[in-house]
């Protein structure tokens, strides 16, 4: 700001502190416009929406940048400033005794020229000189404009240095409400800061993940653009393309981005620049026939349909745009209807305005002012032309915004001045109180009540600007409807920041046409969104939103849309076929119900019925040799545990419950431990027998029952030993197994501690060993009925089943582990059943001849072996 300063001394050539008549640079006469008043409120204005560059010759000064383009749509916010002025100068109450009057410049969208009339309005002469004031008796109040910010912006910046109060009625450039670079700007339209938010909020309202951006090419567009994007993407949108735009692109230029938009899949492009700027490429687009996009426009596009052709109407239709909240202005609506170039003379631009709106053109040069374009009409004007029906379209009075935001800059003027000048007190302000007379009241003063002055227009609603120079933000979100031929603005829906977070944009969805192409809300995405039970993988090298849907893997699903990640299920829980959403896992047990469960009672009930029916022709033939001769007793005794063995099969069908589990592998090991040592004591006592035939031996005295009895007894009891201490140290328990197997859960037995299961089965893998190894060296004995034989084969027999059991066991999950061991309990009984009492079964029924005491007396021993 200081070395802003030192330029405009340098230039302003002071001798003894006033300019040195003649010292003056050489600039340009200023074509301003000056309604006389005690007070004036300058403007700085776009009314020609377009300039020429005037060729440089170097052979004369440079003439000042000529206008071309005189637009209806900006003309109307001079109006709206006029209109004010009228309406306070008219006020009993507002400035009452004081006329406002007003000095206009028309910018023309150049910064030269807006940067020019600023000072020349600061300075009052027709060429200006910073910092002197030479409005006198008038005193210049301040500056209403510019409408771009990137007009702005300059302006801001040299009066700035001179604190002399700027209200922009457009500029929404958000840098601008830093205090400390521009201390004197205020504005009456919202900064950008809260139209990014609301942009943003749209988009996501709208699910959109793939946009196109077109920004203006100037420094505000490049800032703009940047937080736009920044938004967008941290939304989790992506920005396919962020192309510039001018006005003074050449039609090569502007094809290029007609190009990119055309090769690009987007169907939704933010645009972010004022209107001017992307005329020619809204008409470039229709012709090469790239339509079936959807613009959405930031504030800084005005949407003013007068400025666009037919085309670019068609181009546009079905646009979403944010305008600022706009207020209603009474008896504006009449004034533009009174509005007459013979009556009106005090209106700058008014003969150029009536020639444009008839299209005609005046006899005299006199009465027009400003273009020094003529357009070639073909009629003149008479003065007796009428605005009629055309009036609101020609003004476009549907959407005030800007205009009513000038009529409220003047608004503030008004207020601020009139608190100043009736030496009111105004919150805030300290110091003594100002009572200026009109003549020595300083920039800075203004600045001061401005910005705490309170102030209203006439419908009454009461705006303070805010510590950054803003008003309160508020949008409208219009719709753009091309229908029959017009030009149709839409509220659809409004922005306001102050609410709640869910209410700070409402749509009325079903007020929206979104264009010819599209029936309701256009997609736009890079990829189609992924189902379900698939998730996103980024493809590489491209951005965020384009991705590939891949399916969840197994075990894993996806319960939502887009999901970026797959989940596990819960333990108890299993992804579906689809893999979007868990199933509680089946849960698994060997039931009766079920046929293996079915053909296993079967086996159990048939082979224990056979081991009944097998005691009970032992029983009915006990006093028969061939069963005297084989331990009757050891007999008994096997075969109630055999019997046993089989039905404890049924323990291991069925739910698992705490009863069945603490009862399955103890019942098992203590019965089996019975039989195998009934075995054993069998084939003990076939080697005593053998032994002992000599009457004399010492063994004899052993061969009671006593040994078989002992060696049942102490082997059961050792095995019961076992068992107790499994139950007491940690005995077995149902549970739900949901590791082992991915998409059931077993209902198992755990089986406690695993020593103690395998201790118990080797204690009997052990007896069957000893069994084996005795029965082996007895095999050979001599003797009619020798059971050493059938023993032994009954112990391959046996110990075959259980070694296969064991891979058997290990590689089989859930319900089928239960039913391997079942298999296995089933075959080695039913083995030692067969082997040892079948051959006997035999004799007793089909060789009842054989079953006499010659045959087993051969053998002196069996006597004795027999009880
Ligand atoms: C305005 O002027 C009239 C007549 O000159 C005078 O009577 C009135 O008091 C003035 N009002 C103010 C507020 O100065
Ligand atoms: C939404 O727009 C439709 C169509 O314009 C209209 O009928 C309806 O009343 C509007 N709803 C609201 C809540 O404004
Ligand atoms: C604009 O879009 C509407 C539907 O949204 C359609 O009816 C109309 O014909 C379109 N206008 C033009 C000029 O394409
Ligand atoms: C998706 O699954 C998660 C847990 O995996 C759960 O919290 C969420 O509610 C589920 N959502 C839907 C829509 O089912």
């Amino acid at each position: 700001m200081r070395r802003i300063l030192q330029v405009l001394v340098l230039l302003s050539c002071l001798g003894d502190g006033h300019p040195v008549p003649g010292c003056s640079l050489q600039g340009w006469e200023s074509e301003s416009f000056t309604q006389p008043g005690d007070l004036l409120i300058g403007g700085v204005f776009v009314v020609h929406s377009g300039f020429v560059n005037p060729e440089l010759t170097f052979q004369e000064r440079p003439r000042l940048l000529s206008c071309e383009g005189f637009h209806v749509r900006y003309y109307r916010d001079v109006l709206g400033l006029m209109f004010a002025i009228d309406e306070i100068n008219k006020s009993p109450d507002l400035l009452p005794n004081i006329t406002l009057g007003f000095s206009l410049f028309d910018s023309c969208m150049s910064e030269l020229r807006a940067i020019w009339g600023a000072l020349s309005m600061v300075s009052g002469t027709r060429s200006p000189v910073p910092r002197y004031n030479c409005h006198s008796p008038s005193l210049m109040v301040g500056i209403v404009g510019e409408l771009v910010s990137a007009l702005s912006l300059p302006i801001a910046r040299i009066l700035s240095v001179l604190h002399f109060p700027q209200i922009s009625h457009g500029a929404t450039l958000s840098a601008l409400s830093n205090k400390k670079v521009f201390p004197s700007f205020l504005r009456t339209v919202p900064s950008n800061m809260f139209q990014n938010i609301a942009l943003t909020q749209l988009i996501s309202r709208f699910g959109w993940m793939w946009l196109g951006m077109l920004v203006v090419d100037n420094d505000v567009g490049e800032q703009g653009g940047q937080v736009i994007r920044a938004g967008i993407e941290k939304s989790g949108s992506c920005v396919a393309f962020l192309e510039k735009i001018h006005l003074s692109y050449s039609m090569r230029q502007i094809q290029r981005v007609v190009d990119v938009i055309e090769a690009s899949s987007v169907k939704v492009i933010v645009l972010h620049s004022p209107e001017v700027h992307v005329k020619a490429l809204l008409d470039a687009l229709y012709d090469r026939e790239v339509t079936g996009k959807v613009f959405i426009s930031s504030a800084s596009f005005g949407i003013t349909p007068g400025l666009f052709s037919k085309k670019a109407w068609s181009v546009l239709n079905g646009t979403i745009g944010l305008i600022p909240k706009t207020g209603k202005m009474p008896g504006f609506e009449e004034f533009l209807y009174r509005l007459h170039p013979f009556d009106s003379s005090k209106y700058p631009f008014m003969g150029l305005f009536w020639e444009k709106a008839f299209s005609c053109q005046w006899p005299t040069e006199g009465k027009t002012q400003g273009s020094p374009i003529q357009v070639t009409a073909q009629e003149l004007c008479t003065g007796n032309e009428t605005l009629g029906e055309m009036m609101s379209s020609l003004f476009e009075i549907n959407d005030l915004s800007y205009t009513y935001h000038a009529y409220l800059a003047v608004y503030a003027y008004a207020h601020s001045m009139h608190a100043l000048l009736e030496c009111q007190t105004v919150r805030g302000l300290l110091q003594n109180r100002t009572c200026g007379t009109v003549n020595s009241i300083q920039p800075w003063q203004i600045l001061q009540y401005l910005k705490k002055t309170p102030f209203r227009a006439k419908t009454g609603e009461v705006f303070t600007f805010n510590a950054d120079g803003d008003i309160p933000a508020s949008y409208d979100i219009m719709n753009i409807q091309i229908l029959d031929d017009h030009f149709n603005l839409v509220n659809v829906g409004r922005f306001d920041p102050e609410a709640r977070q869910e209410d700070k944009i409402t749509i009325n969805q079903s007020a929206i046409l979104w264009g010819d192409r599209f029936s309701h809300v256009p997609l736009s995405a890079c990829s189609n969104s992924c189902q379900p039970g698939y998730r996103r993988s980024a493809r590489r090298g491209e951005p965020i939103c384009c991705f590939d849907c891949v399916p969840c893997s197994t075990g894993e699903m996806a319960n939502q849309s887009d999901s970026s990640e797959c989940y596990k299920c819960p333990d108890n829980q299993w992804p579906n076929e689809m893999r979007d959403s868990c199933v509680p896992k089946v849960i698994e047990f060997l039931s009766y119900q079920e046929p293996l469960g079915i053909i296993l009672v079967t086996m159990v009930t048939i082979f224990s019925c056979l081991t009944f029916c097998i005691l009970f022709i032992f029983i009915k033939h006990r006093e028969t040799p061939v069963i005297k001769a084989t331990n009757r007793e050891l007999s008994y005794v096997l075969l109630v545990s055999l019997m046993f063995c089989f039905l404890c099969c049924l323990l291991f069908i069925g739910r698992p419950s705490t009863f069945s589990c603490l009862l399955r592998q103890i019942c098992f090991s203590i019965v089996f431990s019975i039989s195998i040592s009934s075995v054993l004591a069998k084939t003990i006592m076939v080697i005593l027998a053998f032994k002992a035939t000599n009457p004399n031996s010492p063994l004899r005295k052993w061969l009671g029952p006593k040994i078989p009895r002992n060696v049942v007894g102490l082997c059961s009891v050792m095995q019961t030993g076992i068992c107790s201490a499994w139950l007491l140290v940690s005995p077995p328990f149902p549970r739900m197994n949901t590791e082992s197997v991915s998409h059931k859960m077993i209902f198992e037995c755990d089986e406690g501690h695993n020593l103690f299961f395998y201790m118990a089965m080797g204690f009997m893998g052990l007896l069957a060993m000893v069994s084996f190894v005795v029965a082996f060296l007895a095999r050979n004995l001599p003797g009619n009925f020798n059971e050493a034989k059938l023993i032994t084969f009954s112990m391959l027999v046996f110990s075959s089943v259980w070694v296969s059991f064991i891979p058997a066991y290990l590689s089989t999950r859930g319900k089928y582990t239960v039913a391997v061991q079942i298999f296995a309990i089933l075959a080695s009984s039913a083995g030692l059943l067969s082997c040892i009492f079948i051959p006997k079964c035999y004799i007793l029924l089909a060789r009842p001849e054989r079953n006499n005491r010659e045959k087993f007396t051969s053998n002196r021993t069996s006597r004795h072996i027999g009880q």
